[in-house]
C-alpha cells in the first residue's frame, strides 16, 4: 500500500511538471518596441498565454502560438508570443503558461525611445553547460544590471542536441540554468558549428526566435534589428562551413539579404550611426590553430559563391564580433588581410576605414583555451578568459572586458 502511494505520487508530479513552463527566455523583435517571449513544455497545452504589464498585477494578456518540435529524444512544445507596442524605458512584469501550469513571475526592461540613448551589450561565444566558466560572473553581472542585452555568437551549450551522461538533454539543462538571465535580458543568438545537428540545425531553429522571417517562418540564421543608435545583424558562417551538407542555395539567399539589409542601413547613418555584426567563425585570428583553410572561403568566397568581407567593407560596417576561437582577441580595422591606417601615421578606430573585429569565444566550454601563435599584424590585444561588453551612444562605441573568475 505504502509503495503504491509513492508510485502514484511520483507519476502525478511528473505530469504536473511536464506542462509547467520552463526555459523561459526573451529576444528582441525587429525594433525595440516589441519583445518576444519563448518557453518550453513537454506536454501539449491549451493555447499559450503571456500575462504581462508595467505593474505586478500584469493586467494584459497575449495569446501566443505553439510549435511542436519532434527531436530524437523528446517532443517539445515550444511556445512563443511577441508583445507589441511596449512603452519605452519601462519595467514589465510577466508570467507565461496556461490553466495547466504557470511560470513564476519574471521581468524585463524596455529600451528608451528614439535612436539617441546609451546601452550596453554583453557579447560572448562558445559557452558550454559543462565547464561554463563564465556562468557565475554572467549571473552576477545580470543581477547588477551591467548590460541591457546579450549576443551569443554561436556554439551554445555544447551541444543543444546532446545527451548528458545522466541521459538528459544538455540544451534543456543549459536553458534552465540560465533562465534567470535570459528571461530578463534579450538573448540574441547565431549558429556556430556546434549548432549543426545534421538535421538542418533543428534544435537551434526550434528553441529560439530571432527577428524577421524567411518564407513565412522565423529564420535564426540571418536577421537584423535596431536598438537606438545601432543596426545589428547576424549571419551564418555555418552555411559556408557545411556547404557540402546543405548546398549553396542558403549561402546565396543570405548574401542577397545581407547586401540589401546593409545597403539600407548604410543610407540611414545620420539617425543610426552604428552598424554592428556578428557571426561565429572569424576571418582573422592569431591562435596556433586558426582555421586558415576555411577562412578565405567565408571571407572572400570561391568561384561564383560570394564571401562576406567585401559587403562589410563596401557598407562600412563598424564592428563585428566573432567566436569559435576559445580566446579573446581584438583587432584594428582590417580590410583584405591588412590593418587600415586611415591615411594617418598610426592605426585608428576613429572614423575607421574598415570594420574592426573582436573574437570573444572564451566564455567557457569543454576544451582548453586556444593558445596564441604569432600575432596577426592587426591584432591589438589578446587574452584567454574574457567576456566582452560593448557600450554604445550616438557618438561613442566603447568596449569593456570582464575577466572571468576561474
Ligand atoms: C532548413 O531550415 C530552413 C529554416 O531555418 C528552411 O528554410 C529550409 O528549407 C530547410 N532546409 C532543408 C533542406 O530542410
Ligand atoms: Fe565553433
Amino acid at each position: 500500500m505504502h509503495s503504491f502511494l509513492v508510485l502514484a505520487l511520483i507519476s502525478f508530479v511528473s505530469i504536473i511538471g511536464a506542462s509547467t513552463p520552463e526555459q523561459v527566455h526573451i529576444s528582441l523583435g525587429e525594433d525595440a518596441t516589441s519583445m518576444v517571449v519563448t518557453w518550453v513544455t513537454f506536454h501539449a497545452t491549451p493555447p499559450p498565454i503571456i500575462q504581462y504589464g508595467p505593474t505586478q498585477s500584469m493586467t494584459y494578456k497575449h495569446v501566443g502560438h505553439t510549435d511542436v518540435f519532434e527531436s530524437s529524444d523528446h517532443t517539445r512544445y515550444v511556445h512563443t508570443g511577441t508583445l507589441p507596442s511596449l512603452s519605452p524605458n519601462t519595467v514589465y512584469y510577466y508570467k507565461v503558461g496556461t490553466a495547466d501550469g504557470w511560470s513564476k513571475q519574471f521581468q524585463f526592461k524596455t529600451f528608451p525611445a528614439g535612436n539617441d540613448f546609451k546601452f550596453r551589450v554583453c557579447v560572448f561565444g562558445d559557452l558550454g553547460y559543462h565547464h561554463g566558466n563564465s556562468i557565475p560572473d554572467l549571473m552576477k553581472a545580470a543581477d547588477n544590471e551591467w548590460f541591457d542585452m546579450i549576443i551569443h555568437v554561436g556554439d551554445i551549450a555544447y551541444d543543444l542536441d546532446a545527451t548528458d551522461d545522466d541521459g538528459h538533454n544538455i540544451g534543456d539543462k543549459y536553458m534552465r540554468e540560465l533562465e534567470p538571465v535570459f528571461s530578463r535580458y534579450p538573448y540574441m543568438v547565431i549558429a556556430g558549428n556546434h549548432e549543426n545537428d545534421h538535421k538542418n540545425f533543428s534544435h537551434f531553429h526550434h528553441r529560439f526566435r530571432m527577428p524577421g522571417e524567411v518564407g513565412g517562418h522565423h529564420n535564426n540564421q540571418y536577421y537584423s534589428y535596431n536598438v537606438g543608435p545601432a543596426h545589428f545583424f547576424g549571419v551564418s558562417t555555418e552555411y559556408y562551413g557545411y556547404k557540402n551538407e546543405y548546398g549553396t542555395a542558403p549561402i546565396l539567399s543570405q548574401y542577397n539579404w545581407l547586401n540589401n539589409d546593409l545597403q539600407k542601413a548604410n543610407t540611414n547613418r545620420a539617425s543610426r550611426p552604428w552598424i554592428i555584426g556578428y557571426q561565429h567563425r572569424p576571418f582573422y585570428c592569431s591562435n596556433t590553430h586558426c582555421p586558415v583553410d576555411e577562412e578565405p572561403f567565408i571571407r572572400i568566397g570561391e568561384g561564383n559563391i560570394p564571401g562576406l568581407e567585401p559587403v562589410y567593407i563596401k557598407n562600412k560596417i563598424d564592428l563585428q564580433f566573432w567566436g569559435h576561437m576559445h580566446s579573446y582577441e581584438r583587432f584594428y580595422p582590417i580590410a583584405n588581410m591588412f590593418p587600415q591606417d586611415n591615411g594617418q601615421s598610426s592605426y585608428t578606430y576613429h572614423n575607421a576605414a574598415a570594420p574592426a573585429y573582436v573574437i570573444t569565444g572564451s566564455a567557457g566550454c569543454h576544451t582548453p583555451k586556444t593558445p596564441f601563435g604569432t600575432p596577426h599584424p592587426g591584432s591589438v590585444f589578446r587574452y584567454s578568459t574574457i567576456i566582452n561588453f560593448a557600450h554604445l551612444t550616438h557618438t561613442v562605441l566603447g568596449l569593456m572586458i570582464m575577466d572571468i573568475q576561474l
